[in-house]
């Protein structure tokens, strides 16, 4: 037999693909090669080093002759490491090693020289993926992927420690019992903050409760050292549970990356990520090699956390528009182009000026009239419209950090947080957030009391609100009438949500 064939699968973005591998040999050719067709220059080099070693230390040979890899579709790029196994297997059956048909088996796998399996990325949406084509193949991955392999059910998936391994098992010489299912367990462990160890900070503190029940965008300002920080990193605390499908999407998109830890790979926690404000537009919004998902789609369905945002990059600023807008971002790179979803909540901390002491009692400030506006500016147009809760962090008071007051738990406000975000489930009946409510959707679900409705006219007119900003207003006011498990908006609840956009009418 010389020509074979099996399948194997890659990744392009979240987006699994089938590959056929097709190995041909023309034992008449003197040159004892392999070619591999269908992968950029590089990955072939390397692909077919570690193939012909790993054969070779496996203690097979190489058939001889002229050995051609066909990699088809051709036109898809394809990162060639992962499929090191299955080309191997299909030279192995086309010089006779493996004795039984090889069609209907789908193997990953990237090789080391030695012969042993290595871990690829992308297991879990190529495992779905095969799922959805309702595949009866027998899919082999490696055996370190196998927890996070195990996240999906109704497959029949063995994994294998090295190639020698493998070529027993599919010559019936060996037994390997396919992977069990594990059973997905969402309860997330106990974090090491907590909202009681922030002492006073009542405002920002509810600001945030809000924040977190709608998923509203959130703007702290204040001076160093008032614990803008310290509450944004209590923000997970507070957070509700994702729900499985939650998970597993934000698993995905660890798993395309390979940012999943092995031994525990299903992600239950909301992320929360925290680049730093020198972070590249390729790292903060994605691209680079591969198209690669950026810190936006890491922090999907959690918090992304800009601190000291007018010192992040114009551009990477500019480029957030469009996100925070859509929950999902495209990313073109040469041939490449990928879809992720971006949908987190974005939390931004500033000072008030460079120097940040503007407006302190002491007056040390030293920032020029123009140092301040241009700072304020930078965030003004591509962020601020898309901030529903902006609010001021004062220095901390001295009485309120020696108090002996106990502080309310994270848990307790989390259980809060936790009805609005059910109420809202059962308002949508979809897994929708107040925040990201449509114009007719807002129109259907914030209906005013007549008091309301006369207080936010006026308020509208008095802060000269856009459009924009008065459906920020209605969406957030929506949230603090769920937190106060009303249906409809009263005044409290509106005027409580008009000092939320203490920006409109600032000087800067
Ligand atoms: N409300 C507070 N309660 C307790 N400690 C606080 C509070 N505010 C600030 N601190 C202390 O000050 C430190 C600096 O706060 P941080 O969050 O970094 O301020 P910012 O980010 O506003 O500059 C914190 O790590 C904490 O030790
Ligand atoms: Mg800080």
């Amino acid at each position: 037999m010389k020509y074979s064939q099996v399948k194997s699968g890659t990744i392009n973005g979240l987006n699994a693909f089938f590959i056929d591998v097709e190995v041909d040999v023309d034992p008449k050719t003197v040159i004892h090669d392999i070619d591999i067709v269908g992968l950029g220059d590089t990955a072939v080099k390397e692909s077919k080093k570690r193939v012909k070693s790993a054969i070779k230390n496996s203690g097979y040979s190489l058939p001889f002759g002229r050995i051609i890899v066909n990699l088809a579709p051709g036109d898809l790029k394809k990162e060639g490491s992962s499929l090191d196994l299955a080309i191997a297997i299909a030279i192995l059956s086309s010089s006779g090693v493996l004795k039984y048909r090889t069609e209907d088996w789908l193997i990953v796998g990237e090789l080391g020289l030695d012969g042993s399996v290595r871990s690829v990325k992308g297991i879990l949406p190529l495992l779905l993926y095969i799922k959805e084509q309702n595949s009866e193949l027998k899919v082999v991955i490696p055996a370190v992927n196998k927890k996070e392999a195990s996240i999906v059910d109704g497959l029949k998936v063995y994994p294998v420690e090295n190639l020698r391994q493998l070529v027993a098992f599919m010559n019936r010489d060996l037994e390997l019992k396919p992977l069990e299912s594990a059973k997905i367990d969402l309860t997330v462990e106990e974090f090491d903050v907590d909202f009681s160890e922030v002492k006073g900070q009542k405002q920002a503190k509810r600001a945030l409760e809000i924040s977190a029940a709608g998923m509203h965008n959130v703007l702290m300002k204040g001076p160093p050292g008032s614990g803008k920080s310290m509450l944004a990193k209590r923000l997970p605390t507070i957070l509700p549970q994702m729900t499985v499908e939650e998970a597993i999407e934000v698993t995905k998109i660890y798993s395309a990356v390979g940012l999943l830890n092995p031994d525990d790979p299903l992600i239950k926690q909301r992320p929360f990520r925290n680049p730093h404000h020198t972070a590249s537009t390729a790292s903060i919004i994605g691209g680079g090699n591969n198209a690669r998902p950026g810190e936006i789609s890491l922090a999907h369905n959690g918090v992304l956390f800009l601190d000291e945002i007018p010192e992040f990059r114009r551009d990477v600023l500019e480029a957030l528009r469009q996100p925070l807008e859509d929950g999902q971002v495209t990313i073109a790179r040469s041939k490449t182009v990928a879809t992720y979803p971006a949908r987190f909540m974005l939390v931004a901390a500033q000072n008030p000026c460079p120097c940040g002491y503007y407006g302190d009692p002491s007056g040390k400030c030293t920032c020029s009239f123009n140092d301040i506006r241009k700072y304020n500016k930078k965030i003004s147009g591509p962020i601020l419209d898309r901030i529903d809760i902006m609010i001021e962090v004062p220095k901390l008071e001295y009485e309120d950090y020696v108090s002996k007051v106990q502080e309310e738990s994270s848990r307790k406000i989390r259980e809060r947080v936790i009805k609005v975000r059910e109420i809202q489930l059962y308002r949508f009946k979809e897994n929708l957030w107040n925040s990201r409510m449509s114009g007719e959707q807002i129109k259907k679900h914030c209906q005013l009391t007549p008091e309301a409705e006369k207080l936010f006219k006026v308020g509208v007119k008095r802060l000269d609100l856009s459009g924009r900003a008065i459906e920020k207003t209605l969406k957030v006011a929506r949230t603090i009438a769920d937190l106060d498990e009303s249906d409809s908006i009263n005044s409290s609840h509106i005027a409580e949500a008009f000092q939320y956009r203490f920006r409109e009418v600032e000087f800067f």
